[in-house]
Parts: structure tokens; sequence; C-alpha cells
């Protein structure tokens, strides 16, 4: 059922709209490969989490998909920003989300965005290693601010995902052994331009199965208890993001309902404002990428498709192994065929689909790429110099370009000119 991967996603006389826009309209206008994303969809995944958890602090994961367009939506929904760069920061500001929504978190956090990220005030830094701890402290300390801090443990949870995206396992390179948070807590606590406010936790992503987060909470309700007990003042849980989505047709995902009845019993007794970081549960399957037919080969009993979009566009398929959903943008009563469906990248690992069950197509013919609008645009490149894709957004009926297709000088205007 189309619906269950968006409400605004639908067929009408065999043609694929979304939010009342035919798909083959808009990849006529604005050309392929498109990324189209919904706005409602959006705006009611960011309601269905605030009315799941009333009084928390939902911050949107900006990595899902940075577009300002798509910040300020969930700024305009009251979300604040959980950003891992200084990147991240810049759109979130250019969206225009308070400072006092913005949590940080990333291993690696150079000096520079450091400083940006203390010059904007905002509202806490989710660290990961000692020596954070230490350069915060002086980078701090030289601009005469206190830096607000949130210690994101590891609560080695098994969250049952795809290992690339599974993060809190004693294994992985982010936070700190919750069984050491304790002494990192008190060293923390001893530097004078610090300030503890909060646990950070986060166990990964696509996550099907509530009971993890039930697992992380109870760890991390432990710990706060201790903090509590040695004088801290813990104002923020901060449980991450991770709810998966619904990629494949067979395959049923948690609401945000679903994760405040796993949790919430858990933080009775906790006195301190819940922080979420949600992200491709709130934009996921808002997206879907066109892409138009080029050419059609046969070797043998293999049957390729090849399309407009590549790995460069969408790299979830070939980095993870992803599944997603593929439809005509125009239904049709053709005969169905296996097929792989695959970009022009020069790699082998350049697919949307292996075996595929699909109408038989003809050059020319659009396709809808389903639940792209967490980590697609966003981990897209120019590999094989090839421009990055146009994004629209579409709200009841209208459309809106929000990121022009690049051109060819586009790429090259970082670029000095050549001698000679
Ligand atoms: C610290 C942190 N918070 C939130 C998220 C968002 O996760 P998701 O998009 O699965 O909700 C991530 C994703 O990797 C993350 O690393």
């Amino acid at each position: 059922m189309l619906s269950e991967y968006n409400p605004y996603l639908e067929y009408r006389e065999g043609e694929l709209y979304l939010e009342g826009l035919p798909l083959k309209g808009l990849a006529e206008e604005l050309g392929t490969p498109l990324y189209v994303y919904s706005s409602s969809y959006i705006r009611d995944r960011i309601r269905a989490y605030k009315e799941a958890f009333p009084g928390a602090l939902i911050c949107y994961a900006v990595k899902a998909n940075f577009n300002p367009h798509i910040i300020a939506l969930a700024k305009e929904e009251g979300a604040g920003a959980d950003i891992v760069s200084g990147g991240e920061l810049y759109a979130s500001l250019l969206a225009g989300i308070e400072p006092s929504k913005i949590v940080y978190a990333g291993v690696g956090k150079t000096l520079r965005e450091v400083e940006y990220a203390l010059e904007s005030d905002i509202l806490m830094f989710n660290v990961e290693s000692y020596m954070e701890l230490d350069v915060l402290n002086q980078v701090a300390g030289k601009l005469g601010k206190k830096a607000r801090v949130a210690i994101r443990v590891n609560p080695d949870v098994d969250p049952k995902t795809h290992p690339y995206i599974s993060t809190g396992m004693k294994k992985s390179k982010f936070g700190v052994d919750i069984k050491e948070a304790m002494r990192e807590y008190r060293y923390a606590g001893s530097l004078k331009n610090l300030k503890v406010v909060g646990i950070h936790c986060h166990i990964g992503s696509q996550i099907l199965d509530v009971s993890p987060y039930i697992e992380a909470t109870q760890k991390v309700v432990d710990l706060y208890n201790q903090l509590i007990k040695e004088g801290f003042n813990i104002e923020y849980i901060n449980l991450g993001g991770g709810l998966g989505i619904k990629y494949k047709p067979d395959q049923s995902n948690p609401e945000p309902k679903d994760l405040a009845e796993a949790i919430l019993p858990e933080l009775k007794g906790v006195n301190a404002r819940l922080v979420l970081e949600p992200g491709r549960s709130i934009v996921g399957n808002a997206g879907v990428l066109l892409t138009q037919v080029q050419f059609l080969k046969d070797k043998g009993h293999k049957h390729f498709v090849i399309v407009d979009a590549g790995m460069n566009d969408l790299v979830r398929p070939a980095m993870y192994q992803a599944y997603h959903h593929v439809l005509p943008v125009i239904k049709s009563d053709r005969a169905h065929v296996k097929v792989d469906l695959v970009g022009p990248i020069c790699e082998t690992g350049d697919f949307l689909a292996l075996d595929r069950e699909l109408p038989i197509m003809e050059r020319g013919d659009y396709l809808a790429v389903l639940s792209v609008g967490a980590y697609g645009f966003a981990m897209s490149s120019q590999y094989n110099l090839r421009p990055r894709a146009c994004e629209v957004l579409v709200e009841k009926g209208y459309h809106r370009v929000i990121r022009e297709r690049e051109e060819y000088s586009h790429i090259f205007d970082v670029v000095p000119p050549l001698k000679g």
C-alpha cells in the first residue's frame, strides 16, 4: 500500500502524484534526476513526535537532509536541530533554528567548528572523548564562554540494524563506554569552562524494534541516578534518533507513539527534559527520486535498465545494499520482467535495485525511487563529474525548487583559473 510509505503519494488514473502534483509533469519541467519532497509529510512527522513526547525537545537530525528549506519546515513545526559539523550549524542557522535548540555531536569536531558553535551559543555539545573535553574547555576559556556539555555514552546495546549504522555498541567509535562514564563526568565537572548539563546516547539508525531503546534508556537512567547522587545537575536526557522507516513493501515500522510507549515509563521519576534527534523518520518517506530510462540492455538472461540516476545521486543501495522500492511514474499493463536497475557510473556497484520485477521499460520512461528523503541527496556526490540533482518541495499542489540543478560551471566555481 502506497499510503504506508507516504499518505500523500498516490496513483491517480494510473499516474503517480505527490501532494496533489503529477510527478511526470515535474520531471518534464525540471529534468531528472530529481528529488521531490512532500512538505505536509514532514510537518506531520514532527507533529507525531511532539504529540507522542509532550514537553520534549525534538531536534531534527540535519544529517538526514540538510537542505535549509527542509530544516526551515522543521523549525516552523517547533523543532530544533541535531548537528554533526560546522556546515550543519551554518545550514541550521540559515534556516532560522534558534541556537538554544541546537545540539552538536560528532567524534571529530575541529577547532574551527568548536569556536563557531561556542560563538553561536548553541544549547549543548555532545562530547565523545576526554580529549574533546579538554579542547572544548580550552577554547571556551579563550573565548570567555562556558560550554554546556552532555557526554555521549555508549550503552553497548545491539540495535539490530545494519552494522554500518549501529553506533551504540562497545566496538564502535562513538561515545564513551557507559561503565567509564562516571569518571568522565567527574573530569568534566572539574573543568572550569564547562557546565555539565546532560546525558547523550544514540544507538543507531533504521531501528525497527523498540526493545533496544528500552535497554539503552534503562542504562541511561541508572547513570542519571548516579550523577544526581553525586550532585550533578542533569537538565537533559538525549536519547538520540534512529527510529526506522518503511523501505520494503512487506515491512512494518514503529511510530513515534510506539517509541513513547516503550521508553516513557522508564523515564518516570527523571527530572530532566527529554531530547530526541530523529532524522530518517522525519524526512525518509517524504521524498522520491525521479529518474529517466536511458537505455535497455540484455545480456543473455540478464536484463539491465540503465537510468540517469546513479550511486552519486543515491548511494544507499551501493553502500549498505539498501532496498528502495521503485515504481513506474505512469502505470502500464506491460508484462513484468526481472531487471537490474543501474546507473551511468563506472562502478559495478552502481545500482538502485537488483533482480527487481518491473514492467517492461522503454527509453524515456520515468521511474520513482521511494524512501529517499533521508541520506539521499545528503550523501550524494559529483563522482564521475556528474552535477548533483535538483531538489523540489511540494506542498498542497504547489512546488518550489529548493536547490537548482548543478551546472558544470558551479562545480568549477571554487577552482582557480588555469594559467596560460
Ligand atoms: C548522534 C546522532 N543523532 C541522530 C541521528 C539520526 O538518526 P536517524 O536518522 O536514524 O533518526 C544520527 C544518525 O546517524 C546520529 O549519529
